[in-house]
This record gives C-alpha cells, sequence and structure tokens, in this order.
C-alpha cells in the first residue's frame, strides 16, 4: 500500500498499477475510489493521451500546459459532462456547476464578498468557531472515557459552523448536524460516478443508487429556502442585515443592472455551504492526522503558536503551520482531479489535442509527480519555507485550481485553516487511535473512509 521512505513518513497512498487499467476495472474502481485508478506512468511522464470506448482523454502533468489550460487559453477549455454531472443535482446553475457567460456574470457578482479586506475580517468569526469546537473538545478531553473522537465530523461540524459564523450571519435555518448529515449522505449516493454517467447514458435514464439521495437534497433545499425568505423579510421592512453572502446574493446586480435569478441565488447558497465545508473539513482532519504522525513537525508548530499565544485572534503569521497546511494540501488536495473539456482544436506540451478531448488535471497526480518533486510521497514541510518555496513552479502546485476560476474562497479557507489550528494546537494535542484504519478515499474530496478516531489530550503551551 504505501510507497515508504526510511527517513521520512509516507503518509497512506493507494500503489499504482503498473499500467493503466482496462475499461471494466477503470469502470469499478471509479465507482468504488477514483483515487485508484492511477498507473505508475501517470507519476512518470508529463502528458498522456489514451482513447477509450467513448471518449478521447489526456491526463496533464506539464505547468506549462496547466498553465494554458487554465490562464492562457482558458476559453477554450470548458467544464466537461462527467464532472458536472456530480455536482448539478445539488449545486444547479450556482457558480462552481456554470460556464461561459452565466459563469463570468455570477463570478463578478460574488467576488466583492472575498476582497483582501472582507476575508481579513472574517478572521475574527473564523477564530470564535473555533473556539467554541475547543470548549466542545475540552469537553471530551476531561469527560469521556478513552478521550477519543472522530475528528473528521468534528472538522465538518466546525467548517459549517464558521460558514454560519461569516457567509452566513444568521445560521443555517437549522441545526448544522442536521445539514452535516444531509451533505454526508448526498457525497454517498449523488458523490459517487454512476455507471449510466460513465458510459454516457442519458440523464433521463434513472440512476437507482441515487434515488434514496434525493431525500437530503430536498432537506437543504427547504432549509436553503427558508433562509432566503427570513433574510427577504429583514430587507424589506429595511431592519438591519448581516452583510454576508445571503445579502450580497440578494441585492448584486449585474452590468447590465440585472439580479440574480430565484434558481441562481437558491443554488449558489447550497454551493457555498458545500465548496466551503467538504473541503476545508478534510483538509483540517488530513493536517491533524499528518501532524499525529510526526511527532517533529508537531513540536514545531505548537512552539510556533505558543510564542504567538499573546497576538490577536487576526494574527495569520504563522510560517511554519501555514507550511504544513500547503504540504497537506499537496499530499492530500480536498479536489484531486478537475477536468475540462477542449471547444477547439489546440496543442499542450507539443501533442495535438483534437476538439471534444476531455482534458484532466490531477492535483492529486501534479503534485507527487516524479519529475517535479523530490520525494514526491513523503510529508515535509520544509517544501514550503523560505527560498523552497519559491522554487515550486507556479502550475506544479495547485490545490485551489488557477486562472479566472480558482477557487474564490482561497484566501478565506487559508485563513480559516490557520484560525483552527492555533486554536486547537495551542491547547490539544491529537493522537491516533492505534489501530485505526485510515485508507484516503474520494467522494467528490479526499476524505479518510473511515474517519478519522484520535485521542485528545490537554496540553499548556511551553510544555513539549
Ligand atoms: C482547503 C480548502 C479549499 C480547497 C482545496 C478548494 C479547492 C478548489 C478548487 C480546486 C477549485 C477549482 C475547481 C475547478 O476549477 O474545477 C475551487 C473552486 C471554488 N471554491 Fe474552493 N476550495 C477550498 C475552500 C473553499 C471555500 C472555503 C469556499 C467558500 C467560502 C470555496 C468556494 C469555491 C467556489 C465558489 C469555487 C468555484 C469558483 C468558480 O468556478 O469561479 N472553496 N475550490
Amino acid at each position: 500500500m504505501n510507497l515508504s521512505s526510511p527517513t521520512r513518513l509516507s503518509p497512506p497512498a493507494p500503489t499504482p498499477h503498473r499500467s493503466p487499467l482496462g475499461p471494466l476495472a477503470l469502470l469499478l474502481t471509479l465507482r468504488r475510489n477514483p483515487l485508484e485508478i492511477w498507473c505508475e506512468d501517470d507519476f512518470r511522464l508529463p502528458m498522456q493521451l489514451r482513447k477509450t470506448i467513448v471518449d478521447r482523454r489526456a491526463l496533464v502533468n506539464d505547468p506549462g500546459a496547466v498553465r494554458r489550460i487554465f490562464v492562457d487559453n482558458a476559453r477554450n477549455y470548458e467544464k466537461n459532462e462527467l464532472q458536472l454531472r456530480l455536482l448539478r443535482p445539488a449545486l444547479g446553475v450556482g457558480i462552481v456547476t456554470s460556464n461561459g457567460t452565466a459563469w463570468r456574470r455570477q463570478r463578478q457578482m460574488i467576488a466583492p464578498l472575498f476582497t483582501p479586506q472582507r476575508v481579513k475580517a472574517f478572521a475574527v468569526p473564523q477564530a470564535a468557531a473555533a473556539q467554541q469546537c475547543a470548549e466542545r473538545i475540552d469537553h471530551v478531553a476531561r469527560n469521556i472515557s478513552g478521550h477519543t473522537l472522530d475528528v473528521a465530523k468534528e472538522m465538518g461540524r466546525l467548517t459549517l459552523e464558521i460558514l454560519e459564523h461569516t457567509l452566513f450571519g444568521q445560521g443555517l435555518a437549522c441545526e448544522p448536524s442536521a445539514f452535516q448529515h444531509a451533505i454526508a449522505h448526498y457525497l454517498e449516493t449523488f458523490g459517487r460516478l454512476d455507471y449510466f454517467d460513465l458510459v454516457g447514458l442519458p440523464d433521463w435514464l434513472p440512476r437507482f443508487n441515487r434515488l434514496t439521495g434525493r431525500k437530503s437534497l430536498q432537506h437543504a433545499a427547504c432549509v436553503v429556502t427558508e433562509m432566503i425568505r427570513q433574510r427577504r423579510a429583514l430587507l424589506e421592512h429595511a431592519t438591519p442585515a448581516p452583510q454576508d453572502l445571503i445579502t450580497l446574493l440578494l441585492t448584486a446586480r449585474d452590468t447590465e443592472g440585472q439580479a440574480l435569478s430565484e434558481r441562481e441565488l437558491h443554488d449558489n447558497i447550497v454551493t457555498f455551504i458545500g465548496a466551503g465545508h467538504e473541503t476545508s473539513a478534510n483538509a483540517l482532519t488530513w493536517i491533524l492526522y499528518l501532524l499525529a504522525r510526526s511527532p517533529a513537525w508537531r513540536r514545531r508548530v505548537e512552539t510556533e503558536i505558543d510564542a504567538h499565544a499573546h497576538e490577536g485572534p487576526e494574527f495569520t503569521d504563522l510560517p511554519v503551520t501555514r507550511a504544513v497546511i500547503e504540504e497537506t494540501l499537496r499530499l492530500y488536495p480536498p479536489i484531486p482531479m478537475m477536468s475540462r473539456v477542449a471547444r477547439n482544436d489546440d496543442v499542450l506540451s507539443g501533442v495535438a489535442i483534437t476538439a471534444g478531448t476531455i482534458v484532466t488535471v490531477a492535483p492529486y497526480v501534479l503534485h507527487r509527480h516524479q519529475t517535479l518533486w523530490s520525494d514526491p510521497h513523503a510529508f515535509d514541510p520544509e517544501r514550503f519555507l523560505g527560498a523552497a518555496r519559491e522554487r515550486i513552479e507556479r502550475h506544479a502546485y495547485i490545490p485551489f485550481g488557477a486562472g479566472a476560476r480558482v477557487c474564490i474562497g482561497m484566501s478565506f479557507a487559508m485563513t480559516e485553516m490557520l484560525m483552527v489550528l492555533r486554536c486547537l494546537l495551542g491547547r490539544f494535542r491529537f493522537d491516533l487511535v492505534p489501530g485505526h484504519r485510515v485508507v484516503p478515499q474520494v467522494r467528490v474530496a479526499i476524505r479518510p473512509q473511515y474517519g478519522m478516531m484520535m485521542r485528545v489530550s490537554q496540553r499548556e503551551a511551553g510544555h513539549p
């Protein structure tokens, strides 16, 4: 299972296959765990073109070609249908699942919420939510026998609470745990590729494994409708309303003075709950796991956090902690794979790409590529410190995507993770429960298949 190194931690990752999977094995593996489809050449070659019965696919690992797809010739590469089929049932016509003019219009309307000043101001409520989570963990550390908790679940709850404190000022109109449950159910049903989608059968044929997922979608839809109703009531009566995502979406106008449609409004609220929750929650879970497996790095992070314990909540100048976050996003990028379809013929890395080719850029593979990283499967945050950080090619490291469609929540997420780690690692130490199985699995994001059971203990600042 592991590509282990004698000196540094090589955390769990599926062993790449010797040669590419055949069509049937590929279908089965994509459905079980898309992280297991890769073969050795994928981590070795800059570019591969493969023809299947249904389409032509290119896997791109050359940073120059990545730049061409996302930046220089981005208009030629639209999000492709297969990727959209996973997300559209929930995210509808929102910003993540739109292309072309519809996407551009929404991006311009939502961007004012993510300016550097707005993101800086979010640090305080993010830290407050982390504090609330610390109180819950404190209860476990003091009172629960065995002091164990599923950190994956706890981080899921925390990142939802952070959204409540920042983007959704009046809360989620339901218990965060109920929403968390609905999202988990959605990912287990809709979040798995369906055989019918994989072989390109039309949408009107029912996907049986998804029938049960509809209930969670309906639940989320009702909650979001209620959130919009409450906010409209406030705005109509000129009552002071939180200056958050919902107010922005309700009041924003495009360049022609048009508001978002009712559908766009609804779908963008669901989009931000989905996109802003699973990604950060899984990243935080993997960070706590990797630190538990690397005591030396954990001590360095604790020392840095302790040294700045007196700083205000918005303090983010923590280079070692930041390097640990970046290295975790390299090894376990929450969005492990992005696909686009070429609208017109193009050339990537000297290879002709014909119109209709599906071009995949997989951060999971790119970030572990032998030609771009030394000891690529090893956990080594040193890569992201000082001069070493500057040597990393811009388009060899893309956990947040690149170009115009780069993650709109990137700075929000980085601040959020710093705030959470500062708060939690200043007070607690997390250790893996012996024997707990940790298996990375893709359900839209990379998550630990069996959760992340950890033992939590209190620590005092300055004490190793
Ligand atoms: C560690 C945390 C996160 C990671 C690794 C991440 C990663 C990504 C990636 C890779 C994309 C581009 C997808 C593509 O081009 O196909 C993306 C887009 C997006 N992300 Fe994030 N994200 C994170 C957190 C967040 C947060 C906290 C929010 C909201 C507050 C958010 C909102 C979005 C939205 C709305 C888009 C679509 C942007 C567009 O298409 O214009 N993300 N994210």
